[in-house]
């Protein structure tokens, strides 16, 4: 052969084996690789499935590694033995019994493990195709009880100032505090935050609204706190406020669904039947003691 036909020949050569491989990546590639992760946002202490979905185009799989940000903590290796293994990663606990090629759960997540998570699948030889999903996982923390309502005075008119303010127990992240006056949003004030020694935050927010008349087209004011974190957490605290015409209700600190409202409600009743029977015995006691005393004269 010629030098010329030589260097055909091996051009050729590489042409053929270049469009295989083109044809193998093409054909053996990975589709509809996506990371879901089970809750997105998850509680402190609890577990979390992470999914890798991915289908395979002819290939068989050669590795899923699985990394928190940067660091791999996880790898399977169907070719290997054993076919899974872990990675010294602290703060990150994968529950080998129930993990495998498409699937990893974490045992009691702590607040550091919060961030990116990242599955990376390769497909074997020949094509040795890659594909990188990612989501993001937040750990977080919700308060142990519903936010706390409080109410300056518990009835008011139309043109009075009412002033309020709401609190929730820590959480992490801190809770969003919303007022609703029946069902409208007000308030100007922000939510505010407070650290505690945990790095958690309890939230508080205040609220100073001058009463129209339209406030109480629909017969009746009542007003809520609303505590939300996230969209994992949403709490309801309420106080019906009244208006001073009807009886008076003591000043009070509700919980949800303004239980302990009624059961005020109702001990004041109660208090208000005694205390008028008491003043009728004892103005009957005096008229009687009085009526004697100018006969005896
Ligand atoms: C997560 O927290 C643990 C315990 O508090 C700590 O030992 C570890 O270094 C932290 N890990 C990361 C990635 O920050
Ligand atoms: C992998 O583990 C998940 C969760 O434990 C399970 O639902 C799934 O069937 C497993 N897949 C295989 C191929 O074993
Ligand atoms: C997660 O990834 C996004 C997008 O790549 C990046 O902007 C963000 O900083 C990452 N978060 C962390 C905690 O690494
Ligand atoms: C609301 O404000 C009152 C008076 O300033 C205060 O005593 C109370 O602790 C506050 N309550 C909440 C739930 O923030």
């Amino acid at each position: 052969m010629a030098d010329k036909d030589k260097c055909i020949f091996i051009n050729a050569i590489i042409v053929l084996m270049t469009s295989h491989i083109c044809a193998s990546v093409s054909s053996t590639g990975l589709r509809n690789l996506s990371l879901s992760i089970k809750p997105p946002w998850v509680r402190r202490g609890q577990e979390a499935q992470l999914h890798c979905q991915y289908e395979m185009e002819g290939a068989p799989l050669y590795s899923v590694k699985w990394y928190r940000g940067t660091l791999e903590f996880y790898r399977y290796s169907p070719f290997e033995n054993p076919p899974a293994k872990i990675f010294p990663f602290t703060g990150i606990k994968v529950d080998m019994t129930v993990s495998n090629a498409t699937h990893v759960t974490l045992r009691n997540v702590g607040f550091n493990l919060s961030g990116n998570f990242t599955c990376e699948v390769t497909a074997d030889a020949p094509s040795f195709y890659t594909g990188v999903a990612t989501n993001v996982l937040t750990v977080v923390e919700l308060p142990h009880s519903p936010p706390t309502l409080w109410t300056e005075h518990t009835k008011y008119d139309p043109g009075d100032i009412l002033r309020a303010n709401c609190s929730t127990p820590p959480s992490k992240p801190g809770a969003t505090i919303t007022f609703l006056l029946n069902s409208m949003t007000v308030g100007m004030d922000p939510t505010v935050l407070h650290p505690t020694h945990d790095n958690l935050h309890w939230a508080s927010r205040d609220l100073t609204i001058q009463l129209l008349p339209s406030h109480y087209t629909t017969g009746q004011l009542i007003l809520r706190c609303l505590a939300e974190v996230g969209t994992i957490y949403s709490e309801v605290s309420q106080a019906p406020l009244e208006s001073s015409r009807k009886e008076p209700i003591p000043e009070r600190v509700t919980s949800p669904n303004g239980a302990a409202t009624l059961t005020g409600c109702k001990e004041t009743r109660r208090h208000l039947l005694h205390t008028i029977s008491m003043w009728m015995l004892t103005v009957l006691a005096v008229i009687h003691s009085i009526r004697p005393a100018p006969l005896l004269r």
